[in-house]
């Protein structure tokens, strides 16, 4: 028996935000956002809908595909970098809102975008020491937290969540090869620097109209990303000993279609086999990944029994990639 996932499932709050409706707040335009994002419209969530309510909905398709309920969950990993409070994580609401068991409930916070392939790992080598189901979920509520003036960067962002269910299977489903790595020398060039014991928040801060000053240096964030992506892919070929024809399909985190296409590019792919949904959720960060995933196997663009190839990037630098047989 090997450990795989189960089941995916995925939540986008209704509200869509499009490109013209930028337009409206801030010095933009439909043609710059696209030409160079693909990004045409995100999801926000409404007032009163926080994060751990994103993974409910995440979580609670995943359970009910996997036909359990959540008692038989023995631990919860939320991955993201818009937790619901400081303290307690994220994962410890979702564990009470379900009503799970007492069972470990942490949060995996400020990897970026590469959270969810992270979590993945972890939850693998959970699973080979203890056994059980883990809930592994991705989610971002990116529209609370960032800055609705800088036009550099609130154009990028979507809210969403997505989840999956990992354990051992019966099936031929297998998480076959992880992988991830980080380099805390680029800290300074994508994060959002304040609320720490470096920066905590004060009046005057909250008062200043560049608050929350979120950093980007949109520039090298791109080029770490393409090199970091596709290395990470190479490296989970590798270790699984399977060759890239053999793919049926690579997810890599959504944050621009450039930066997706610029991939493809260097693992010398067709784009028809990479999954591309960017321009309709923008970056939803952690939950780019899951969200794809579970919308590649609703629309059959994978089954099954195939292999997929995950590779993300985020703050930190932080990158991680799994190949998963479904
Ligand atoms: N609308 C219109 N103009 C905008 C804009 C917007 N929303 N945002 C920025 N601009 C302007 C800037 O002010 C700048 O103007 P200036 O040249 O007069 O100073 C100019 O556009 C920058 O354009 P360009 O240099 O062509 O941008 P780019 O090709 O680097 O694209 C990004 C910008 C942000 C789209 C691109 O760098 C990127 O996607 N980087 C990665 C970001 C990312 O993915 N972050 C998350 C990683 S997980």
């Amino acid at each position: 028996m090997g450990i795989g996932i189960l089941s995916v499932g995925s939540y986008l709050p209704e509200r869509i935000m499009t490109n013209a409706d930028w337009t409206k707040l801030i010095e933009t335009s439909d043609e710059w956002i696209t030409e160079r994002t693909g990004i045409k419209k995100r999801h926000f969530a409404p007032e009163g809908v926080n994060t751990s309510d994103l993974v409910m909905r995440a979580a609670e398709k995943a359970l009910q595909r996997a036909n359990l309920h959540p008692q038989d969950l023995t631990e919860i990993i939320v991955a993201t970098d818009t937790p619901e409070l400081y303290t307690p994580d994220t994962a410890a609401l979702v564990q009470h809102k379900l009503g799970v068991n007492e069972v470990p409930a942490y949060d995996l916070a400020g990897s970026g975008c590469a959270g969810f392939v992270q979590a993945l790992a972890v939850a693998k080598s959970r699973v080979e020491s203890e056994g059980g189901k883990i809930l592994v979920a991705g989610v971002e509520l990116f529209s609370r937290m960032m800055n609705w003036k800088d036009r550099n960067t609130c154009v990028l962002f979507g809210d969403g969540a997505g989840a999956a269910i990992v354990a051992e299977t019966k099936s031929q489903s297998e998480i076959l090869a992880t992988y991830a790595g980080t380099d805390g020398s680029k800290a300074d060039i994508l994060g959002l620097e304040i609320g720490g014991t470096r920066r905590p928040i004060t009046a005057e801060m909250i008062a200043d109209p560049s608050y929350p000053p979120i950093v980007m240096k949109g520039k090298e964030v791109f080029r770490e990303a393409v090199v970091r992506m596709s290395q990470a892919a190479r490296v989970v070929l590798e270790k699984a000993q399977v060759s890239l024809e053999d793919i049926s399909l690579i997810i890599p985190h959504q944050a621009n279609l450039r930066i997706i296409e610029a991939v493809a590019n260097a693992l010398e792919v067709p784009l028809e086999k990479v999954y591309v949904n960017v321009q309709d959720y923008g970056n939803t960060g952690s939950a780019s990944v899951p969200i794809a995933l579970d919308e590649a196997l609703q629309t059959e663009h994978i089954r099954p029994g195939e292999l997929v190839l995950m590779t993300a990037f985020g703050a930190g630098f932080h990158w991680a990639a799994a190949l998963v047989r479904l």
